[in-house]
């Protein structure tokens, strides 16, 4: 067993109905229903193999991360011991992403969810998410277990668009795809205006939403919107979708600067960038609409065939060079490596 090492890949995703509060914080049990789009290239590799050692070895991205309870991979590998009662052995983990950490692309979504895949692939000696599925750990099961890590990590255990529901009880939480990435490609131009870390950890803004005056008028209109987004999404209609996922993105981002404490992840380049595409929309210049994570970064979703357009305007007209541009994507893979 200690021969060969699992290789995960877990895909990143983009929020167009945003989970933003949590009922629970142990079980994550979010306060609202969301519905993600999972990314294509944003993906995180994770290989995990069988270690002859007293702890587990973790590295991200080049770098030993010290084995620290708070720290949230080791909690996580912990938890999926306590988890899933299997022996303890120790593991020797990999893990790199294809995108910059904390750069307004969920890391934490696609990390957890790799993590989840490699050390569960290790520990039952899976060589196939079929094989892992054989041992008890289906597509439902990996998702509730990534969802411990972080929450948004359940919903990059499936490709295309990714419906997460809150359900009546925590434990009645579900997450399925709704669409495949066929059904409706777009692409998603993520606008890198910051590349610095994230001030406020999204632990403690998740807790804080609740005092936000504008947090229960948002809960009461969650439901109307995702019934609105999914439609549109159905009927593969931009325009539909890109009003609503606007709103959703600037209401969350309300409710995290009326909180206390409140959480400005935004910079006056963000707006300054929304103001811009809202006005070269109205023109007519191109049709695109604007997203945001928990960070400063725009993710601009427009028709594939227009992404190298959107892209070009808002290198020469905008002017903000850094880009990635990444399309609707496939969900996780599990293989086997000889070491
Ligand atoms: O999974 P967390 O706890 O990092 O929360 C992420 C929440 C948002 O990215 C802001 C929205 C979402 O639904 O992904």
């Amino acid at each position: 067993m200690g021969e060969s090492r699992v290789v995960a890949t877990a895909p990143s995703n983009i929020a167009l109905i945003k989970y933003w509060g949590k009922r629970d914080g142990v079980a994550q049990w979010p306060a609202n229903d969301s519905l993600s789009m999972t990314l294509s290239a944003a993906r995180t590799e994770t290989t995990a193999a069988l270690l002859d050692a007293p702890h587990d070895e973790l590295w991200i991205d080049g770098a030993r991360i010290a084995t620290d309870p708070r720290d949230k991979a080791h909690a996580h590998l912990a938890r999926l011991r306590r988890e899933v009662g299997l022996g303890a052995a120790p593991l020797r983990i990999e893990s790199r992403n294809t995108f910059p950490s904390d750069c307004g692309v969920a890391s934490s979504a696609s990390g957890l969810a790799a993590l989840t895949l490699a050390a569960l692939g290790a520990w039952t000696d899976a060589g196939s998410l079929a094989d892992l599925a054989s041992r008890g750990f289906d597509t439902a099961r990996l998702a509730a277990l990534a969802r411990l890590g972080s929450g948004s990590a359940c919903r990059s255990l499936m490709g295309g668009y990714v419906l997460w529901q809150a359900g009546e009880r925590p434990e009645a939480q579900s997450v399925r795809q709704l669409l495949a990435p066929a059904a409706f490609p777009l692409a998603d131009v993520i606008v890198l205006l910051s590349r610095d870390k994230k001030l406020s950890p999204s632990t403690m803004a998740h807790k804080a939403a609740w005092t936000s005056p504008l947090f229960a008028p948002r809960l009461a209109g969650v439901p109307e919107r995702l019934a609105r987004v999914e439609a549109a999404l159905r009927a593969s209609d931009l325009s539909r979708l890109g009003e609503d996922i606007e709103a959703e993105a600037l209401e969350m981002h309300a409710v995290m600067m009326t909180s206390a404490p409140q959480a400005t992840y935004i910079l006056p380049r963000t707006s300054e960038f929304i103001v811009w595409l809202r006005q070269a929309r109205r023109r007519g210049d191109f049709e695109a609409y604007v997203t945001l994570d928990a960070g400063p970064n725009p993710h601009v979703l427009t028709r594939p065939e227009d992404a190298e357009t959107v892209a070009a305007r808002i290198r020469d007209a905008f002017g903000a060079q850094d880009l990635i541009v990444d399309l609707t994507g496939e969900g996780p893979t599990l293989t086997r490596n000889a070491t």
